[in-house]
């Protein structure tokens, strides 16, 4: 059975799909559950790129045990050495190195030649080797480059110290078939090709990521890139949870299988929504609402009979348990923390006091508290960022020939300032509050709004994102009455965008 690695790229390529920018503690959240899922490395950012995305890599590198912490860095001198400044800190590191090698980028954006190209992706490597042992190389837009040229790059910087070749399907234009087929054509023609492991990185444009992926597995290769949900830049990447649970199912067919822990495919899912903001679509495969769904009659008859005739996965395989009433209004901080544990949570005890007084608050309002709102209440604990802003109180009214308006005061700094506003509705009204409270000029890209359980005394979950200035922000709010939540999601935002600013 062979090993194959699996490269999460969630915190870089994932982090490049609009919107879904996240600041360093939540990035530190997500490399934790990537080490508990047993991803093998964690790509965590592009070092040269940001001095946030600088720092993120660092925090990690220092923080999170387990999986090998790598940068992404072009083939520059400036952007190597940023990477292996980042990564100083990291036990196991990478520097992963990429320089495109199709006629297509080669001529119309870096305006230089085969050759050039090639040089230069060799020095780099050199120099990236010089700072780590560990060194991958990409030749971007691999499946739109000549075949000949391809396999004398690679066999280039495999000589010159690269101990993975990445082959990425930078525009998502390959096919299974075709993918396969150039997989194996690298292991048949670049002589050195045993002194690394192939990995494949591959884009979702017209929809054939996870399939292409597994193609690539088929022909040889020892390395998957993907990213939690398939989030990434455009179509986004190929989905971590689809990629892993087709070779679990399917051994007998891949003889290949990975290191991840599969039960914790369903938290890692839900952290990485919630912080980014990025719903999954219900249908989506693994993890999507519906996955395990049957609605059928002739289906949901044969699996009351057997549940194999129509389940190939257990939900609990990826650590999906059925929704179960845990803690209520009586429930102490012990059990409270101990349920947190048994949820996989590792959080430091300011973290557990402040979400232990959210959970007071919530029981109060709502009989039964389920998993799904103790996850709503620690994922907006870690999505807490400096608090610029905070909501002290709110009042609204509205009704059908009402104007519906909004009483809001919010604490900043020492002052409290207090705004009413009227709206097109109650959620307009708040918002329009809360905007000429904090004078900000962010545009609102995204509001929405989710029950967690069901009942109508369920918890409401609003994400809400903004953008100001090129950057993008998510917040995040939870509480039984969905204004206040909604009021909570777009100060947390706010925060964010100050945090940015500061
Ligand atoms: O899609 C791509 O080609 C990339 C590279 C940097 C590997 O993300
Ligand atoms: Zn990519």
């Amino acid at each position: 059975m062979r090993n194959i690695r699996i490269f999460d790229t969630t915190l870089r390529d994932g982090e490049q799909s609009p919107g879904a920018s996240m600041n360093t503690s939540e990035k530190l959240q997500v490399a934790k559950q990537l080490a508990r899922l047993g991803v093998d490395i964690i790509e965590a950012g592009f070092a040269i790129a940001s001095p946030d995305d600088f720092n993120a890599i660092k925090t990690i590198g220092g923080e999170v045990e387990g999986p090998v912490i790598c940068s992404l860095a072009r083939a520059r001198e400036e952007d190597i050495k940023r990477a292996w400044e980042a990564l100083e800190d990291a036990p196991n590191k990478r520097i992963h190195t990429f320089h495109s090698t199709s006629d297509i980028h080669l001529k119309f954006q870096y305006r230089i030649d085969r050759d050039e190209a090639l040089k230069r992706s060799v020095k780099m490597v050199q120099l990236a080797k010089s700072y780590v042992e560990d060194v991958e190389f990409s030749p971007m837009d691999a499946t739109r480059t000549d075949i000949g040229y391809l396999c004398e790059v690679i066999e280039a910087v495999i000589e010159a110290g690269a101990i993975t070749v990445n082959i990425p399907d930078t525009v998502g234009y390959t096919i299974p078939n075709e993918f396969g087929t150039l997989i194996k054509s690298i292991r048949d023609r670049v002589k050195n090709i045993d002194n690394a492991v192939i990995a494949v990185h591959c884009h979702n444009d017209l929809g054939l990521a996870t399939s292409n992926s597994l193609s690539a597995v088929l022909n040889g290769a020892g390395q998957i890139e993907c990213t939690i949900n398939g989030i990434g830049e455009r179509a986004g990447n190929c989905a971590m949870e689809e990629v892993v649970m087709a070779l679990r199912t399917r051994k007998d067919l891949f003889n290949a299988d990975t290191n991840i822990v599969t039960e914790e495919i369903t938290r890692s899912s839900r952290l990485v929504s919630t912080i980014t903001g990025m719903t999954v679509q219900p249908n989506k495969a693994i993890v999507g609402a519906n996955a395990f769904a049957h609605e059928s009659g002739i289906h949901q008859d044969g699996l009351l009979k057997n549940k194999s005739t129509y389940e190939i996965i257990t939900p609990e395989t990826i650590g999906l348990h059925k929704t179960q009433f845990v803690l209520g209004k009586h429930s102490g901080r012990n059990a409270f923390r101990t349920r947190l544990s048994e949820l996989g949570y590792d959080l430091t005890n300011d973290e557990i006091n402040n979400a232990f007084v959210r959970f007071k608050k919530i029981a109060d309002q709502k009989k039964d508290i389920f998993d799904e709102d103790i996850e709503a209440l620690v994922n907006e604990e870690v999505t807490m960022v400096t608090e610029t802003f905070s909501l002290v109180d709110m009042n609204f009214s509205s009704g059908t020939d009402k104007q519906p308006v909004a009483t809001v005061k919010i604490k900043i700094g020492s002052e409290i300032v207090e705004k009413t506003e009227q709206g097109d509705g109650p959620v307009d009204a708040i918002f329009k509050a809360i905007t000429t409270i904090t004078g900000t000029k962010s545009k609102l890209l995204k509001y929405e709004v989710k029950a967690i359980t069901g009942g109508t005394d369920a918890l409401g979950e609003v994400i809400c994102s903004l953008e100001e200035d090129d950057t993008s922000v998510s917040g995040h709010g939870a509480d039984t009455d969905i204004m206040t939540a909604s009021a909570k999601a777009y100060i947390n935002a706010l925060n964010k965008l100050a945090a940015r600013k500061s």
